[in-house]
């Protein structure tokens, strides 16, 4: 798969990756994307240097709320990671492929495995606000639809790898949950593009489409890794729920202090995978 990349493209990855490796000669055992508000994620982290995508030639800039734009590399639990602290959207302007770069980077750096962590608004009537969903699997809303020319700079039609959500972190993820007493869901996430957050005509389309949760993030970053094959553990916060009956709105400002609150169950979770990561590679 990772063959078939567009020599432009891969040359960019090339490019991102001496970037990192000036910097910091370690190689990282796995990735973990800081969603909106929930930078806490990293307490715990050892930083070891911080790199502005700034520095990186073709990194997109991140311009969204709570988001910085930077990797941290550093070690959490004495395993080495690479975290993006700070993400892009596709409704900042950019193209798939620039929303993929900095997965790949961190891909052809040899992560092998990738958390993603991002705030969502539930469409399942049945979850809370400050529920965590596990990821089973998602809808490309972003994209899938209407095409993109670049998505995933591979110029034919590709498969996700259906087994992109890993089982074995899934299990771990709600293991962690019952060990720690807090509710773990698992659902679906529907990935739009944004960034209007949804009517509740739409919210009720998502959840009949066999939606659980909705966010403007991570489908491009899921693909990117399946690209390269590398197993994902997706966390979604759950912000706000969707209320499609009652004329409520979303606050941008709410989600990130939504998120903000939840991120210490995430916390744990991360730490786990830290471990299961240190115990067997
Ligand atoms: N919709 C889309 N994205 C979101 C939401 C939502 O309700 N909540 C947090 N991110």
């Amino acid at each position: 798969m990772t063959s078939s990349i567009r020599p432009k493209h891969r040359a960019a990855i090339d490019a991102g990756v001496e970037v990192v490796r000036r910097r910091w000669s370690v190689s990282p055992k796995f990735g973990l994307i800081l969603g909106t508000g929930l930078h806490r994620l990293v307490e715990g982290v050892e930083v070891d240097d911080t790199i502005d995508y700034g520095a990186i030639p073709s990194f997109p800039q991140s311009t969204a709320l709570s988001h910085h734009g930077r990797y941290l590399c550093g070690k959490l639990n004495g395993v080495p990671l690479l975290v993006m602290d700070g993400r892009c959207h596709f409704y900042e302007g950019y193209s798939a492929s620039t929303l993929m770069l900095p997965v790949h980077v961190m891909a052809a750096m040899g992560i092998q495995a990738l958390v993603v962590s991002n705030a969502a608004g539930g469409v399942n009537p049945l979850f809370s606000i400050g529920d965590l969903m596990v990821l089973s699997g998602h809808i490309n809303l972003m994209w899938s639809i209407r095409g993109t020319a670049d998505d995933g700079t591979i110029g034919r039609a590709v498969s996700p790898r259906p087994c992109v959500y890993a089982e074995s972190y899934r299990q771990l993820a709600l293991a962690v949950a019952r060990q720690h007493d807090f509710v773990a869901q698992q659902g679906v996430y529907v990935g739009v593009t944004g960034p209007t957050y949804e009517t509740r005509a739409e919210y009720r389309m998502f959840r009949q489409i066999g939606g659980d949760a909705v966010g403007m993030s991570t489908v491009p970053e899921v693909l990117a890794a399946s690209q390269f094959q590398i197993p994902v553990l997706g966390l979604s916060m759950i912000t706000n729920v969707a209320k499609p009956d009652a004329p409520e709105t979303v606050d941008a400002d709410e989600v990130v202090e939504a998120a903000r609150h939840c991120a210490p169950n995430m916390n744990q979770i991360v730490s786990a995978v830290a471990e299961k990561l240190g115990r067997i590679i």
